[in-house]
Formats: structure tokens, C-alpha cells, sequence
């Protein structure tokens, strides 16, 4: 086992700033939190950097616990901590360091919406970041890819962020036809070419319901349609995933309490008073839908 290399305060205000694209108010309150962390929490940061240095490319993310009561920011550290593990993983791969930092970015993105959901600071889905600390997934253009289908050919899984613009077709055309070049040149012993690719999504984004809802100008069923479903979604529906991204707000936020300043929040409120039950889809790529 490797000694936990616990960061210190001037490597988190500088991974955080220069490499996670954090604001300057979560750079301060991650201090804070790191001295404020105690032999527990300290030991469990090494736990969780342990689990990461064991398994560097390793596929999708991993399973690991909500962050303890009082410690909002804990998962940040053994995370950080890893940094120098993806730098080491990325060259020895021909990965840009462009790229290393394009990654990071998820970072200082979802400090931004914990501040926003919560109002305070906090990292609360931290498990998500092994996939881009461990290797597995990458940012390329407008969308995320990252490596967490079975063996021996796993399907690349695409992820949206939130930060990054519309979601048009020529952004996700040329974020694919990137993944497509990239992931065999940087796994070339799980894919010998393109052909070998196969992309899939997992989001509220893919309900196809939400084109009955939104208007003719938006992008997101255009993006559903590139999809062949592979299930029926839960029948009881989607919250936690709508009340997050759409709304912003904690999952046990009273509906008639939801923010409704724009258009997205507003379609899939007035779908939620009709009846509609809003659901997780899962699907396959279509590629000749973007004509690759
Ligand atoms: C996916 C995403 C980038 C699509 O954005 P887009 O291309 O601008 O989407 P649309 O064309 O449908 O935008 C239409 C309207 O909804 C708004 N909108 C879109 N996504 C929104 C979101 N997540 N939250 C709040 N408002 C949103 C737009 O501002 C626009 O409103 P307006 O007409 O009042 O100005 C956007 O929904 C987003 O940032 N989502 C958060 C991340 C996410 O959900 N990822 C998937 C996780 S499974």
C-alpha cells in the first residue's frame, strides 16, 4: 500500500485554482475544511485514496461512501491527492496535459452547483471524479466519455456537464468523432479502431416525453433522438436526477418550492401537474444519426 499523500494547503488552493478551475470561494473553503479534518476523517481520505491508487485504469467509478456528517468537502482531498496518479497515467498514455486539466474542470464545476443546490460548500457525488482521477474518462469537446462497459470491448459511457454551452448536434457530432480517434489511440489494447466503439447514455435527457414538453428550439430531444432505447426507464420515476439538474435544489424539495426561471424548469413542472412520471432512459448511439 502507498503512503496517503495527504495535500496541504497550498497544493489544494493550487490544484483547485489552477488545475479544477474552482472558484476563489470554494479554493478557501476546501482550506478550511482540510484543517479542520480529524484522525477519522483523515483516515478514511487515506481509505478512499487507497481504493484509487489500487485500481489506476481502472473502468467507470467507483462505490464509496456519502461524505460523513460535518465533513461536506472530504471526498476532495483523497481526489486531489490522486492527481499526480492520473498526470503519471495520462503520459504514459500520450494524453495531453490540456486534456488532464480539461477533466479536472468537472471539479471545480460541481463545487460551483453543491454551493448552488445546497448553499453551501460542499463535493457530495464524490465517487464520481475516480472515473477521471483513475483514468477512465475523458472530456473531450462538448461531452465526457469514459470507459465502463464489460470486458474485453467496454462500451464508452456519455456523460453531459453542465457547464460547456448548447447541447447542439454539431457539438455532439464532433465530440464523438473525437472519442471515436481518441479511445483506441490511448486503450489500444481494449479497442484496435473505431469499429470496436460502441457509445451509450444513461440521463433524464433521453425521456423521450420531454419532447411532448419543451419547446421546438431546444436542444435536448434532438439529443434523445440520436439514441435506440434499451428499457423502459423505473415506472416510479426520476427525482433525484431532475431535481439536481434541472431545478438545482436538494432532492427533498417540495415541488410546489422549485425554481421556475426558465424555460427546461418550467416544461417539466407543467409535465410534473399533468401526470407525466419523468424517467431515466438508457440508449445506444445511433452514429449514422450524425452521419459517422
Ligand atoms: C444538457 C444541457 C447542456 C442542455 O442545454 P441546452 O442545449 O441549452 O438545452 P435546451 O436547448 O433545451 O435549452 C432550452 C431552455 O432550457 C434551459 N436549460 C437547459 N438546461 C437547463 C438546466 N439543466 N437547468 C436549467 N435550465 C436549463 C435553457 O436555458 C433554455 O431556457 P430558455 O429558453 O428559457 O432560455 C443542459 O440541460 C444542462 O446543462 N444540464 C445539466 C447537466 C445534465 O443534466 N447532464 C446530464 C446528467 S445525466
Amino acid at each position: 500500500m502507498r503512503a496517503y499523500p495527504a495535500p496541504d494547503t497550498a497544493a489544494v488552493r493550487e490544484l483547485l485554482l489552477d488545475w479544477c478551475g474552482a472558484d476563489a470561494d470554494d479554493a478557501d473553503d476546501a482550506v478550511r475544511a482540510l484543517g479542520s479534518l480529524d484522525g477519522a476523517a483523515l483516515e478514511l481520505a487515506d481509505r478512499l485514496y487507497q481504493s484509487i491508487a489500487a485500481d489506476m485504469g481502472g473502468k467507470k467509478w467507483l462505490g464509496w461512501p456519502g461524505p460523513p456528517a460535518g465533513q461536506p468537502m472530504l471526498s476532495l482531498f483523497p481526489l486531489l491527492a490522486a492527481v499526480p496518479d492520473m498526470l503519471k497515467f495520462h503520459g504514459d498514455r500520450g494524453v495531453d496535459e490540456d486534456l488532464s486539466r480539461r477533466v479536472l474542470a468537472d471539479i471545480g464545476e460541481k463545487l460551483r452547483l453543491n454551493r448552488r443546490i445546497y448553499g453551501r460548500p460542499g463535493l457530495d457525488v464524490g465517487n464520481w471524479f475516480t472515473g477521471h482521477v483513475r483514468g477512465a474518462l475523458y472530456q473531450l469537446g462538448r461531452l465526457q466519455f469514459c470507459v465502463e462497459g464489460p470486458d474485453p470491448k467496454p462500451f464508452a459511457g456519455m456523460h453531459i456537464r453542465g457547464e460547456g454551452g448548447p447541447l447542439t448536434l454539431d457539438a455532439v457530432r464532433d465530440s464523438v468523432e473525437w472519442a471515436m480517434e481518441f479511445l483506441p489511440a490511448v486503450f489500444p489494447e481494449r479497442y484496435a479502431g473505431p469499429e470496436d466503439l460502441e457509445f451509450r447514455c444513461e440521463s433524464w435527457l433521453l425521456d423521450p416525453q420531454l419532447r411532448d414538453w419543451l419547446p421546438e428550439r431546444s436542444n435536448i430531444p434532438g439529443f434523445a433522438a440520436l439514441f435506440d432505447l434499451l428499457n423502459e426507464g423505473d415506472p416510479a420515476g426520476n427525482r433525484t436526477d431532475l431535481w439536481r439538474f434541472v431545478f438545482g435544489r436538494p432532492e427533498d424539495t417540495p415541488v410546489d418550492q422549485l425554481p421556475q426561471d426558465n424555460t427546461l424548469q418550467r416544461s417539466v413542472m407543467a409535465g410534473m401537474k399533468a401526470g407525466v412520471v419523468w424517467r431515466n432512459r438508457y440508449g445506444r448511439l445511433d452514429l449514422a444519426k450524425l452521419g459517422l
